[in-house]
């Protein structure tokens, strides 16, 4: 008989705001996924393990006010940024390619976030861009829209720096600048189980129709 096609796994990412529910429910899709038999890794950026991820983390901690020194762990962490992105994102085309087994990914977070935080930063935007071009696109982006004064309402919002409601603000406006085919807006005002139904849907499909896709890469 005529020869299969290789069969490839999806790159789901799942993209928001702070607080929108991304863990929640990229958690609750991979256990699905995997009920189903699907081959499915979870994966996030930044993973707060790794030692680069160790310094992000107290990063984002540090939610003192920026003093004379600020200027200094800005730079820092722009720099630690660019690099970090760069080896630990490549490690997403690894786990899609390396797998002929067909392993699917669902990922929190990626260049979106990169982008849109740092743009929210006052970095310019092509700047933030150009770093991120031909990374490994996501095969359907899943952008979990909650209005930031609901964000603002839920637990443990305020702990990270990055958690004040202009901000947020500024950052959802960022990620929706960057709206395209492949980026779903979804309402996270939802039920959490409404918000799972509707991600597990658009993730089965995704992953049939991607199964014998060439991947592709970011803006190229
Ligand atoms: P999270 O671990 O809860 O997703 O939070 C990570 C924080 O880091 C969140 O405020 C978004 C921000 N961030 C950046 O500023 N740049 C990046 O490249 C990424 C992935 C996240």
């Amino acid at each position: 008989g005529p020869l299969q096609p290789l069969r490839r796994g999806a790159f789901i990412l799942l993209e928001g705001c702070d607080r929108s529910g991304k863990s929640t429910q990229a958690a609750k899709l991979v256990r699905q996924l995997k009920a189903r038999g699907c081959r499915v890794e979870h994966m996030r950026f930044p993973d707060r393990t790794t030692p680069i991820g160790k310094m992000i983390d107290a990063y984002l901690k540090s939610t003192q006010e920026l003093d004379d020194h600020a200027g200094n762990d800005e730079k820092i962490f722009v720099k630690v940024k660019v690099p970090s992105s760069f080896t630990s994102r490549f490690s997403v085309r690894l786990k899609l390619v390396c797998s002929a087994s067909g392993t699917s990914i669902v990922v929190e977070r990626y260049a979106y976030s990169g982008i849109a935080f740092s743009a929210a930063k006052g970095l310019d935007f092509s700047w933030c861009k150009s770093s991120d071009v031909g990374l490994l696109a996501p095969d359907i982006t899943l952008f979990l829209d909650l209005p930031i004064c609901e964000a603002g309402k839920r637990a443990g919002f305020g702990d990270e720096r990055y958690e004040k409601e202009d901000f947020q603000r500024n950052v959802r406006s960022q990620f929706l600048d960057m709206k395209h085919d492949d980026m779903k807006i979804i309402d996270a005002r939802k039920t959490i189980d409404e918000i799972h139904r509707e991600l597990v849907a658009i993730a089965i499909e995704t992953i049939k129709k991607c199964a014998t896709l060439p991947l592709k890469d970011l803006w190229k």
